[in-house]
């Protein structure tokens, strides 16, 4: 393992912020046609898969999560085939299988998939998933995972599309920290904006090819008041506990 990251607690986690801005997101993606919802990196425990199929399921988007690892695929196949037998769930590397993707255009895409080495201390279950597919647990190879990934979907995400992070923050020089280190900076120079970030999540869109009034609809856009709400709630019981 590399160094050890200080990383910041996660007051809201990624497949909130999507369901959080639900209106907004389903305002550029409801009346599209053969659309995907893809996750990289399955539920381990939290229930992001489940919620989020449900999600797509509600919005007749085709529904896809990846994992590295074959124990938590085959769990995740069992939560979305629950929603719709229709739906997929994968065991491969989420850069290798959005490299090949070549299905429905791409509505959302929440990457929230190789893990950093943070203060904060990875189970033993998820330190041996790592060696039993002989992957070093490391900060770069969490950065590059997830650059690889964002390279591949850039251009196959829709326009007015999303792209989310989890475990991503900013340091005191404003610079992206974590899984989108240096994912976020190519994302915003090829195409896409920030939505909406809320310590340690970040909710991207693709402006490149929309029309101005949904130009003015990105611009005018802030992000619920219950996000601002719950991330309050979420910091003063962080101080108690
Ligand atoms: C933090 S968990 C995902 C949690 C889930 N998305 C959620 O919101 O609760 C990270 C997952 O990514 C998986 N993973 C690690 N490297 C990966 C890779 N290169 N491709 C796909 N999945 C990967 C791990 O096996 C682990 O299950």
């Amino acid at each position: 393992m590399d160094e050890v990251i200080i990383a910041p607690k996660s007051m809201i986690h990624g497949d909130e912020m999507i369901l959080l801005n639900r209106p907004y997101i389903d305002s550029f993606v409801s009346q599209k046609n053969k659309i995907a919802f893809i996750e990289v990196g399955s539920q381990r425990g939290t229930g992001s898969t489940s919620r989020l199929s449900v999600y797509a399921q509600e919005l007749k988007m085709h529904f896809i999560t990846v994992d590295a690892d074959a124990d938590n695929a085959s769990g995740a196949a069992e939560i979305v085939h629950r929603v719709n037998p229709a739906f997929e769930a994968h065991h491969a590397l989420g850069e290798v299988f959005l490299d090949g993707y070549n299905g429905d255009s791409i509505a959302i895409c929440y990457l929230d998939a190789f893990d950093l080495v943070t203060d904060w201390p990875h189970k033993e279950s998820t330190i041996n998933s790592y060696k039993i597919r002989n992957a070093e647990l490391s900060n770069q190879a969490a950065y590059d995972m997830h650059l690889k990934a964002s390279k591949s979907i850039v251009d196959k995400v829709i326009s007015g599309g999303f792209v989310c992070f989890d475990d991503v923050w900013k340091d005191r020089s404003g610079n992206w920290q974590g899984k989108g280190k240096t994912a976020i900076p190519y994302l915003l120079d090829n195409g896409y904006k920030i939505i909406c970030y809320v310590q340690n999540s970040l909710l991207m869109q693709r402006v490149d090819g929309l029309q101005e009034d949904e130009m003015q609809k990105v611009g005018r856009y802030r992000a619920p008041g219950k996000i601002g709400l719950l991330y309050l709630k979420r910091r003063l019981a962080s101080f108690f506990s």
